[in-house]
């Protein structure tokens, strides 16, 4: 999946991207055939626990980066800059958007602003970085925000938001996620700008959607925000696995003779395969 494919998808084909932050997810989410994996520094709160994505670091999201870079074949990687990571000077922008694209195997970098991200946006575009932009309620500034908000309700603040949209598309951004904002308002930025648009919480008139895989997966127990839809209950299936796990062992029932390596070798003995196969297939390594 390539930038110039996804623009190509607006208005004909529905988008989908959904955050990866380990080698494993990166692999199911791409086996799975979604269109793009985001990097995101949502990964503050849902790898790390942290209260929000403020404290998330360069070197953490080329870390993070690296590792879905080796788990995807098929999809788009977009990692997000950091809070701070691009607003001190462009020159700085150039060198963190680069080291996620030559260090971490990243396609493309997503940062999140209006007009006043527009002119960092134009250079980081003529270095050959593709840009993703994000409006809306940006996590970065829930601060400014004065919490987790719908953004864009009022007439003026929809309008603006708009503005701003239309600035990040002039400015090269090959597309612009819409967060948090009323769906018409998404629909209006999404039949005015010519990028794809890719919602989160923005309703279904948008090119594509985004979700965080937790999310997704229903391993967020505590959270249910109203736009996110579970597709999987997988935090409730890893508790019941693990509990039925530890019965076991405290019965003694795992693990059971097929999961153990036999017996040593008698001098003089053939050795002893493992099911047929070698060590690492047999369990000690990767099986793929
Ligand atoms: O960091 C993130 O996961 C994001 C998405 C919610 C769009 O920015």
């Amino acid at each position: 999946m390539t930038v110039p494919r996804l623009v190509k998808m607006k208005g004909r084909e529905r988008i989908t991207m959904v955050t990866a932050y380990d080698f494993t997810f990166a692999r199911m989410l791409d086996e799975a055939g979604v269109d793009a994996l985001l990097v995101g520094d949502s990964l503050g709160m849902v790898v790390q626990g942290r209260e929000s994505t403020l404290p998330v670091t360069m070197d953490e999201i080329v870390y993070h980066t690296r590792a879905v870079a080796r788990g995807t074949q098929y999809a788009h990687i977009v990692a997000d800059m950091p809070f701070l990571s691009w607003q001190p000077s462009v020159e700085r922008a150039i060198d963190n958007a680069g080291r996620l694209l030559s260090e971490g195997g990243a396609h493309a970098v997503k940062l999140e602003g209006g007009a006043e991200a527009a002119e960092t946006i134009r250079r980081l575009v003529s270095c050959g970085i593709p840009v993703l932009g994000h409006v809306g309620l940006t996590p970065q500034s829930v601060h400014a925000m004065g919490g987790f908000r719908v953004q864009g309700k009022t007439r003026e603040a929809a309008a603006r938001l708009l503005d701003d949209a239309v600035a990040v598309a002039e400015a090269g951004a090959y597309g612009i996620v819409l967060e948090g904002i009323p769906t018409d308002l998404a629909g209006q930025i999404t039949r005015a700008v010519p990028v794809p648009t890719i919602g989160i919480g923005a309703g279904p008139e948008c090119d594509g959607q985004v979700l965080v895989c937790y999310d997704l997966l229903g391993l967020t127990p505590t959270l249910r925000p109203k736009f996110v839809k579970r597709y999987a209950e997988l935090f409730t299936a890893g508790v019941e696995a693990a509990r039925t796990y530890c019965d076991e062992v405290r019965a003694g029932v795992f693990p059971a003779e097929e999961h153990g390596f036999g017996e040593v070798k008698r001098e003089g003995e053939e050795s002893a395969p493992h099911n047929g196969t070698s060590n690492r297939t047999a369990g000690y390594g990767p099986t793929r």
